[in-house]
């Protein structure tokens, strides 16, 4: 495992972004497991600016999202679809029909779910994958006590995500319930990570995740099983880290 402290969330990103762009210009074509949260904002911001300036070409990257709420359609302004489409695809050139966000409004959603995995694989497996992490330690939306093994599926939302997220919402009631995301062991396949983390809200969490035990209770703790993750954090994430990175 790899972490590096940066100082604020513009230096998050673009380090982040270089890790990812060193492999996109070695792999082609390449298929990028996304992130949404507000943490990745910068992230996306240098990899549309690194786009733009000719460095990096999304013309043969495929895409995978990690998680949607169940029972929005993506032309909702909180669905993740959304959210991606505003904040990176509209913005390079990436095939649109090449990127994939789980569908909320499925009407299998368990058949839809192993639809997903098998995309994925058929496409050769995600080669980097975008991760944030959530105040109480989830991963796209495995919250506590998911299994370390898990795949994709319907998850239901803990109070604590739901209050989390109702920030972006009009309403506490409006948060959805329930969400379809990869699982943790979907993650674990990836064949390179980087978890980006900022905000003191954020310390605790990433203190245990990287220095404590691996445990369902944390599930970004899998994420030391993982080959190939970075950890890119700011200093105001990394106050609890009691190593030297
Ligand atoms: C959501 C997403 C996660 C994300 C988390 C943290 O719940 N499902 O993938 O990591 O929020 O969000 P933020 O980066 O806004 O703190």
């Amino acid at each position: 495992m790899n972490v590096i402290i940066v100082p604020n969330a513009e230096e998050m990103g673009k380090q982040a972004a270089q890790l990812i762009a060193a492999e996109m210009k070695k792999t082609s074509p390449f298929v990028l497991g996304l992130a949404t949260g507000s943490t990745p904002l910068t992230l996306y911001k240098e990899l549309i600016r690194l786009n733009k300036a000719g460095e990096i070409d999304f013309s043969k990257v495929s895409s995978f999202n990690l998680d949607e709420y169940v029972g929005l359609p993506g032309t909702h302004d909180q669905s993740y679809r959304y959210f991606m489409n505003q904040n990176l695809f509209d913005h390079v050139n990436i095939d649109k029909a090449r990127t994939h966000v789980p569908d909320g409004m499925a009407k299998d959603p368990t058949a839809h779910c192993a639809a997903y995995e098998q995309m994925m694989r058929e496409a050769g497996g995600v080669d980097y994958q975008v991760l944030g992490i959530g105040s109480n330690g989830h991963i796209g939306f495995n919250e506590p006590g998911s299994s370390l093994a898990s795949r994709t599926r319907v998850v239901k939302l803990k109070e604590s995500t739901i209050k989390d997220n109702s920030r972006f919402f009009a309403k506490i009631e409006d948060v959805p319930t329930q969400a379809i995301t990869m699982g943790i062991g979907t993650i674990l396949d990836s064949k390179h990570a980087v978890l980006v983390a900022n905000g003191a809200n954020k310390a605790e969490i990433v203190a245990a995740a990287i220095e404590g035990s691996v445990t369902a209770w944390v599930p970004a703790s899998a994420l030391q099983f993982h080959l190939a993750i970075t950890w890119v954090i700011t200093q105001d994430a990394a106050t609890k880290l009691k190593g030297k990175y």
